[in-house]
């Protein structure tokens, strides 16, 4: 994960790749913890809410920014995150009723790096790349 990290850090929209290095950083706390299997059920609940937290003010933000400058893809990519939430939503749950961590932590590497880089090169991009458009013909300051 650490090393592919980088490629998804340059979208040229500073804000984006600013909160994109801090999502990466949590969730590789995470995952770090994963791989190490130094989770206790508490100590998953804790990280997995660390990074969780940071997503949703991420796409709080990256939605913001679409409705700000009136991104045509807006609905779809706001569904996609929705679709995230949930996710990250029943496992936390899930972690809540049940003591294998093992199962969960799979899941959830599973659901995770599939969703990222999916999402990321199919909805960021796109997105990012309408903002710098904006921006470059002089409608939007960078946000
Ligand atoms: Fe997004
Ligand atoms: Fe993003």
């Amino acid at each position: 994960m650490n090393d592919g990290n980088e490629k998804w850090i340059k979208t040229g929209i500073a804000l984006v790749d600013e909160q994109h290095r801090e999502y990466f950083r949590r969730l590789n706390a995470l995952l770090d913890k994963i791989e190490k299997a130094e989770l206790g059920e508490l100590d998953f609940k804790k990280y997995l809410d660390y990074f969780r937290s940071y997503a949703v003010v991420h796409f709080d933000t990256e939605e913001l920014l679409m409705r700000i400058s009136s991104f045509p893809g807006l609905e779809e990519h706001v569904k996609a995150h929705a679709h995230f939430r949930e996710n990250i939503e029943r496992m936390s749950d899930d972690l809540s009723l049940s003591n294998d961590i093992p199962r969960i932590a799979g899941e959830l590497k599973f659901f995770v790096f599939g969703w990222l880089e999916e999402h990321i090169n199919s909805y960021d991009l796109k997105m990012t790349g309408f903002l710098k458009e904006k921006v470059e013909a002089g409608n939007l300051l960078p946000p």
